[in-house]
């Protein structure tokens, strides 16, 4: 379980990042927050297309830009979305959080905080790997 304090720190954060989302099409934002084991903080959020189906999510967004930096160690991730249910990842993002642990705590939250935490197992059970 990841404390109050710092989730509060991953909400503000994920919240801010929500802000910038290019949504033209479906005009619903989403920010992400990723703590990383050195205390850092990396956002994201979800940036649109004329091609629907080019569009990325916040969470792989803020994924990427870790990855882009060299970073894989993630601690936790946090969601959020202008909505009155807490916002959980879709699919695709459940198997990409996937990709950088199991047990990774994944804190849901709404416009105003209220969260849910879960891990990436409880979210996605039997998660795509790849044994080459
Ligand atoms: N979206 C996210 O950014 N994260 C999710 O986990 C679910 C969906 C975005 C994609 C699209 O820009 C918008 O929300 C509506 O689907």
């Amino acid at each position: 379980m990841i404390d109050a304090d710092t989730k509060a720190k991953l909400f503000a954060a994920a919240k801010a990042a929500k802000e910038n989302a290019y949504v033209p099409y479906s005009n619903f934002r989403v920010g992400a927050a990723i703590l990383l084991s050195d205390g850092t903080i990396e956002t994201g959020c979800n940036v649109e297309n004329a091609s629907y189906g080019a569009a990325i999510c916040a969470e792989r967004t803020a994924l990427t830009k870790i990855t882009s930096n060299g970073r894989r160690d993630v601690v936790a991730i946090c969601v959020t979305g202008d909505t009155d249910d807490v916002i959980t990842p879709c699919g695709i993002c459940r198997q990409f959080i996937f990709e950088f642990g199991d047990d990774i705590p994944v804190i849901c939250t709404n416009k105003d905080g209220e969260e849910m935490e879960l891990t990436i197992n409880e979210l996605l059970p039997h998660g795509f790997r790849l044994e080459i």
